[in-house]
């Protein structure tokens, strides 16, 4: 079974298990039918140092990578032993697999270990289902990669998907069908790159669309407003053609928190957008701010919403993020939240499970909605 268990840990430790929890009603179960679960998973972005047929120039070795502590985290979960292989392939991990017995969970050391994985190659697909019978895909948040694991595996065996990844597809694809109205896209975050179709193919469907974060310095800098050394990717605004900056619909941060420096020492002030002079930078919602998103969220049926609101991490320019999420759990919206860092902003505020669906997607959340097709389900569809 395809997992990601792509989950911050800092020093060994689990800091965040979102998504190692949400694999949990497959696994549970598939462990119910007895089967000998195999978990597969990736872990961040190693360089890989294994190879199938070049070992020689690969040897980079990387354990900040490891998936044993998440191996372990999960025993703790299941209040059950697990195993973990140091290897997703080969003599080592055939053995532990002859060992297993029913009910019993193996996980498999990180694929992106293996050059191969990101290559789709289908070598290394054939190797990965070396003595399994059946493949389940439960990795919504990695569908949008063409890599082995997700992709080339289901050539070799007989594969479906689990409980969560069609889940996520079926209340993903009723967001975009049949959206309760009006509804609302709120999009945060630093890359544009990343959010733009899927603002454009929500722009008739939405009756508002809040923009945050460092996306809305790029927009308020397409615009003409002055945004000092504020983030942002104003060199693609190419790509803002076809988003009419000037609809009502679409709703940028009238007033900005500004500071000289990124840092919890750093004095604040409060401008509006386009007062900002040329060494500050825009690191949070402004208060009108924050009142005009919340009466529009207020008002809304269904909420979409990825990308922090502003530089959450330090605690000066968590509010308008924090605010905003907190009154959007008192809504009588339904609201969907998707996004590393957005998830981890909530998590820390404690009320991700007031939330009506968690996607556990970043990229995978983005490109779906966009209308992308993501390999990883498609490769499921016979
Ligand atoms: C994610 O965190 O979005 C997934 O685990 C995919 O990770 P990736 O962006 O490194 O492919």
């Amino acid at each position: 079974m395809r997992v990601d268990f792509n989950v911050a840990i800092n020093k060994g430790k689990i800091t965040e298990d979102f998504r190692i929890k949400a694999s949990l009603p497959t696994i549970e179960f598939l462990r119910k039918q007895r089967a000998k679960i195999i978990l597969i998973s990736h872990l961040g972005e190693p360089t890989p140092f294994k190879s199938l047929f070049d070992s020689k120039n690969i040897n980079t070795e990387n354990q900040e990578f490891s998936l044993r502590p998440v191996a372990k985290y999960l025993g703790k979960l299941l209040k059950k032993r697990i195993k973990f292989a140091p290897d997703c392939i080969g003599d080592k991990v055939k053995k532990e697999i002859s060992k297993m017995k029913s009910g019993e969970i193996l996980v498999l050391e990180n694929v992106r270990f293996y050059k191969e994985e990101e290559e789709n190659s289908e070598e290394f697909a054939k190797k990965l289902s070396e003595n399994v019978d059946y493949f389940i895909n439960d990795a919504f948040a990695v569908c949008h990669r063409n890599h082995a694991s997700v992709v080339a595996i289901t050539k070799y065996l007989p594969s479906s998907a689990g409980f969560l990844l069609a889940k996520e597809v079926e209340i993903l694809n009723k967001a975009y069908s049949h959206p309760q109205k009006p509804l609302c896209i709120v999009m945060g975050g630093s890359k544009m790159s990343t959010k733009i179709k899927l603002i454009l193919r929500f722009f008739d469907k939405a009756d508002h669309i809040l923009i945050g974060g460092a996306l809305a310095n790029t927009l308020l800098g397409a615009k003409g407003f002055a945004i000092g050394k504020s983030k942002s990717e104003i060199n693609m605004t190419d790509g803002l053609s076809g988003i009419d900056l000037t609809s009502t619909k679409f709703h940028l941060p009238i007033d900005t928190v500004v500071a000289k420096e990124i840092s919890d020492k750093a004095k604040i002030k409060i401008k509006g957008a386009g007062n900002i002079e040329n060494d500050e930078l825009i690191l949070d919602l402004g208060p009108d701010t924050i009142r005009l998103f919340n009466s529009i969220i207020n008002e809304s049926k269904m909420v979409i919403w990825n990308g922090p609101l502003g530089l959450f991490e330090i605690k000066k320019f968590a509010r308008g993020t924090n605010e905003f999420a907190k009154n959007l759990v008192k809504t009588k919206s339904f609201t969907i939240l998707g996004g590393g860092d957005t998830i981890a902003a909530v998590d820390k505020l404690k009320i991700l499970n007031k939330f009506d669906f968690v996607s556990t997607g970043g990229g995978a959340m983005l490109d779906f909605l966009s209308g992308d097709k993501l390999p990883g389900i498609e490769a499921l569809k016979v």
